[in-house]
């Protein structure tokens, strides 16, 4: 049988695999559109929290397919010790980083904070509503801080992928849609 191909602006036919499953594509953009939304909506409104709890239960289901999903969503495929992040740190500078077909080091390392971070973020909104944590400040700030650092992430996070992009000359976003990337 014929294997996948896909048509470069150069006119070239490359080889493609499917590199990114459908439900690691559906979490990630349910995730960007759920965080969106908390952040949008009017805090105190419910479209607010039942954004947040969908970010919370989107985590839950992310950090068991890191486990069980296939091969480049495993977390062992791209959560790198952090010599590999500064060594790829490195290339990247000098303006000639590998190319990975799974997610690179420091994008590894991205997705790890970004994590975490919307963890933290959703977490303490949803103890604000507990009786326990109601009118807290240190919940309420935690709240506050942790949806600005996120922000910041998210900013890094789109700054990698364009910088990712334009270095391999492909579009990482458009195999985040599809989960199609060029064969090495
Ligand atoms: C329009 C906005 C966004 C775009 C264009 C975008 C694009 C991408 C792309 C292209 C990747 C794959 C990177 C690679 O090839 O290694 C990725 C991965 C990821 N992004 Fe985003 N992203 C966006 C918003 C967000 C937001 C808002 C969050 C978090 C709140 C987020 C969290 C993640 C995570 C966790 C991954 C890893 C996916 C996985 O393996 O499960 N992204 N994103
Ligand atoms: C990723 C998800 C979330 C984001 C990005 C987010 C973001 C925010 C932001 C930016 C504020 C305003 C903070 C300030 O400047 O004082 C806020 C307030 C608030 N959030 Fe969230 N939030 C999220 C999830 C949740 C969840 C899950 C709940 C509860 C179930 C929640 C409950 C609240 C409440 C009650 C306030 C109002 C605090 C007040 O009126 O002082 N949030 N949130």
């Amino acid at each position: 049988m014929r294997k996948p191909t896909m048509l470069l602006a150069s006119g070239a036919e490359v080889r493609t695999v499917v590199v990114w499953d459908a439900p690691t594509r559906l979490f990630h953009w349910c995730l960007a559109v759920g965080f969106a939304t908390a952040w949008i909506a009017e805090a105190g409104e419910e479209l607010h929290e039942l954004a947040g709890y969908l970010v919370l239960a989107l985590v839950g289901f992310r950090l068991v397919w890191g486990f069980v999903g296939p091969p480049h969503a495993r977390f062992v495929d791209f959560v790198r010790p952090p010599r590999d992040v500064v060594r790829y740190l490195l290339a990247l500078a000098a303006g000639d980083p590998p190319r990975h077909l799974g997610h690179n080091p420091a994008g590894g390392a991205m997705i790890v904070a970004l994590l975490a971070a919307v963890t933290v973020t959703a977490g303490s909104g949803a103890l604000m509503v507990t009786d326990r944590f109601w009118g807290v400040d240190w919940v309420e700030d935690l709240h506050a801080l942790a949806s600005d650092l996120t922000l910041l992430l998210i900013a890094g996070h789109l700054c990698g992928v364009a910088v990712s992009s334009l270095l391999h000359r492909e579009n990482l976003v458009l195999a985040m849609l599809t989960g199609i990337k060029r064969a090495d």
